[in-house]
């Protein structure tokens, strides 16, 4: 099936597979377009086609293509209405919360389809999912829906509110008041008239500095602080949980008075170059839009399953986004050593510390994430004499409680004695009932967060929406910068001299979080578990490693 954007710019796009899930979605879909009439529907936001016309075919003077919508288009920003995780998510909770299932989809669609969802809001309706997918490139919403968080979401968002309460939860606020034709893209740069002009010409908007917003951690922190409100079975709210807060953790390290996120997920161009292939000149300070974050994972998702998912990157671009990424996390997020090796009384101990590198916790956000340490003792012919924290081909790691039984988990760890003790840095959730839940909105508080604390991070002082919960709480040296474990390793009568290994692993998406869903029998949970199963063996990836030889 082709699809014709509705724009100057013609884009044939190709979406096959996924048959619409329901009658019902097919009537929500038939029912979309009414909104579209409703009066200024549609003049709020421009879909992205229409700015890579010019911010694209831009590189450094080293050739690096730094083009500001195809670096876009590759990150979890530009695929997150089209996010098969998400979507299997989302139908997984309108499942589990059947009654609320408008305000739900309303509720994820803030900040995963956030251009959609607020014109939708103005003209007096909800946000959907299930209407927009698989998305019709002819209709206005669609288009929105389909192009995420887009370049005129963040260059619209304004300074009110920001870093209260009021702007968290995707609550950030865009000029509504001005007349079409009139609005604004913020930007960091002085822009002259007859620059400001060519593009308000081109697509009614105009470029405009505002320097203190654009660069602020408090615009991420709009969509990036997720309090969510855990429904009982009527879909009444009966608790809040904080699901996702890296800008308060931020806040509360050393980071905050001298890297924002930008700072970090947007690296910043040394030279003067151009920031739009038309009358472009030479700018000081870009800053690439490639947001590399941690999630390879989905991104080779999108990759393998391009078609399906109506992916817009082309493979080869795709390709170095899931190389950037994978090359971040092994520079940019953790360090490791082994220390105080000693052999005694049949058994080789060893210190291992991890550092945390990042701006928050590591891992952080999405509490799918986990990060754990796979430490190896081998003897004098490198056979492994002990093991724990193996990564198996199916995505489960070798000993870990909750991957073998979902009620159950790994506590947090001061020494490590046996294999099927595992150090696993992560936050695990629990319902009203008690029981240990992947449900983000049967979640009421955390049984376990012993995510690796950001330097400068006290534990002691912290607020209550970034505590750290269960063992770790007490451990000594689980302090603001990272962690410190011991390991007590029998040698099994094998021969020195011996060698200690450490990794520390990551995966965006544990394996519990994933199988969690396989009961869902609709086709969003059941694709995204097929997908997994296809990645699983390349789902996870060594953040640093070191070993000593005694
Ligand atoms: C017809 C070409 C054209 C199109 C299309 C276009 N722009 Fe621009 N844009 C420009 C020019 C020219 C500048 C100024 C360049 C300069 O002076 O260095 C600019 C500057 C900007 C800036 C920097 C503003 C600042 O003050 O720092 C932003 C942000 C921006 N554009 C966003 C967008 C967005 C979002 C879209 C799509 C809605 C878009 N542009 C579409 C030509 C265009
Ligand atoms: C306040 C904004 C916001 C809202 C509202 C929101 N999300 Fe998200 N969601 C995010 C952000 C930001 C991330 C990425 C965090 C990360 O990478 O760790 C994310 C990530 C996810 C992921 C992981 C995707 C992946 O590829 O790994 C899933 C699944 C998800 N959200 C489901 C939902 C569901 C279901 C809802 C509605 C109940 C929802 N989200 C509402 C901001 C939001
Ligand atoms: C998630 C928010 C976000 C999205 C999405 C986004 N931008 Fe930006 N953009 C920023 C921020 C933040 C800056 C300024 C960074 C700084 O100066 O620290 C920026 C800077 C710019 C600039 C100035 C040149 C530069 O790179 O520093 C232009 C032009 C621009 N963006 C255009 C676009 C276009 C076109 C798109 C869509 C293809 C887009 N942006 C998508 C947040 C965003
Ligand atoms: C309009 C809402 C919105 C705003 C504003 C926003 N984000 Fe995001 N961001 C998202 C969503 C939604 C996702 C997750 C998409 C998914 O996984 O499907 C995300 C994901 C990310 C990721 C995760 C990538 C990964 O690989 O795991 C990074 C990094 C990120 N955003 C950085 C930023 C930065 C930096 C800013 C501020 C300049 C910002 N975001 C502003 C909504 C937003
Ligand atoms: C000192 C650098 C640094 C700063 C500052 C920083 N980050 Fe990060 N961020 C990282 C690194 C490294 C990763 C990859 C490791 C990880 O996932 O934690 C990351 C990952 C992320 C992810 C993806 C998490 C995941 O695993 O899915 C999100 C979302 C994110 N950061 C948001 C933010 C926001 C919002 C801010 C500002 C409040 C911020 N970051 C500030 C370095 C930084």
């Amino acid at each position: 099936m082709q699809n014709i954007l509705a724009s100057g710019f013609t884009l044939a796009i190709v979406i096959a597979g996924l048959a619409a899930p329901s009658t019902q979605a097919q009537q929500a879909k038939r029912a979309a377009p009414v909104i579209e009439k409703v009066k200024g529907y549609g003049t709020h936001f421009q879909t992205s086609d229409r700015c890579v016309a010019c911010h694209n075919g831009i590189s450094t003077p080293a050739g690096e293509d730094i083009s500001i919508g195809t670096n876009w288009r590759t990150s979890m920003m530009g695929n997150s209405g089209r996010d098969p995780y998400w979507m299997g998510s989302v139908r997984r909770e309108v499942t589990d919360h059947g009654v609320a299932s408008q305000a739900i989809q309303d509720e994820c669609t803030i900040c995963h389809m956030p251009m959609m969802r607020y014109e939708a809001k103005l003209a007096g309706g909800k946000g959907e999912v299930f209407a927009h997918l698989p998305p019709d490139l002819s209709k206005r919403s669609d288009q929105y829906a389909d192009d995420g968080v887009s370049c005129s979401v963040c260059h619209q968002i304004t300074s009110e509110g920001l870093g209260t309460r009021a702007s968290y939860v995707g609550g950030f606020k865009i000029d509504e008041k001005t007349k079409p034709g009139e609005r604004h893209e913020y930007g960091p740069f002085d822009i002259d008239k007859g620059h400001t002009r060519i593009m308000r010409t081109s697509v009614s908007f105009e470029p405009s500095q505002e320097k203190k917003t654009i660069q602020s951690s408090e615009l991420c922190a709009t969509c990036h602080t997720l309090l969510t409100s855990a429904l009982d079975a009527e879909g009444k709210s009966i608790g809040e949980l904080p699901e996702q807060v890296p800008y308060q953790e931020w806040e509360h390290s050393e980071y905050k008075d001298t890297r924002s996120c930008q700072a970090c997920h947007m690296p910043r161009v040394k030279e003067e170059v151009p920031i739009t292939s038309v009358f472009g000149e030479p700018r000081d300070g870009f800053s690439r839009h490639t947001f590399v974050g941690g999630n390879f994972f989905m991104q080779r998702i999108l990759n393998r399953f391009r078609t399906e998912l109506g992916v817009q990157a082309q493979p080869n671009e795709m390709d170095a986004a899931i190389e950037r990424t994978i090359t971040h996390l092994q520079s940019e997020a953790a360090k490791v050593t082994v220390k105080n090796v000693e052999i005694q009384g049949g058994r080789v101990s060893a210190d291992v510390s991890v550092e945390n590198l990042g701006g928050h916790k590591l891992p952080t956000a999405y509490p799918s994430r986990r990060v754990w340490l796979h430490v190896t003792l081998r003897d004098r012919d490198g056979k492994a004499v002990f093991e724990s924290g193996h990564l198996n081909p199916d995505g489960s790691i070798t000993g870990n409680d909750n991957d073998a039984d979902a009620n159950k988990f790994e506590p947090h760890y001061t020494e490590i004695t046996r294999p099927d003790q595992i150090q696993i840095y992560e936050d695990v959730m629990a319902g009203a009932d008690g029981s240990v839940t992947t449900g983000l909105l049967t979640a009421i508080r955390f049984i376990k967060d012993n995510r690796l604390l950001p330097h400068g991070f006290d534990k002691t002082s912290a607020a209550p929406d970034v505590a750290v919960h269960g063992e770790a709480e007490k451990d000594p040296d689980f302090v603001g910068g990272g962690d410190t474990v011991r390991y007590s390793m029998p040698t099994g009568g094998a021969q020195g001299a011996f060698t200690v290994e450490a990794e520390v692993w990551y995966q965006p998406v544990g394996y519990r979080w994933a199988m969690n869903l396989r009961k869902y029998e609709a086709p969003e949970p059941q694709r995204f578990v097929r997908y997994f199963e296809a990645i699983s063996p390349a789902s996870a990836v060594v953040l640093a490693r070191a070993s000593v030889s005694r």
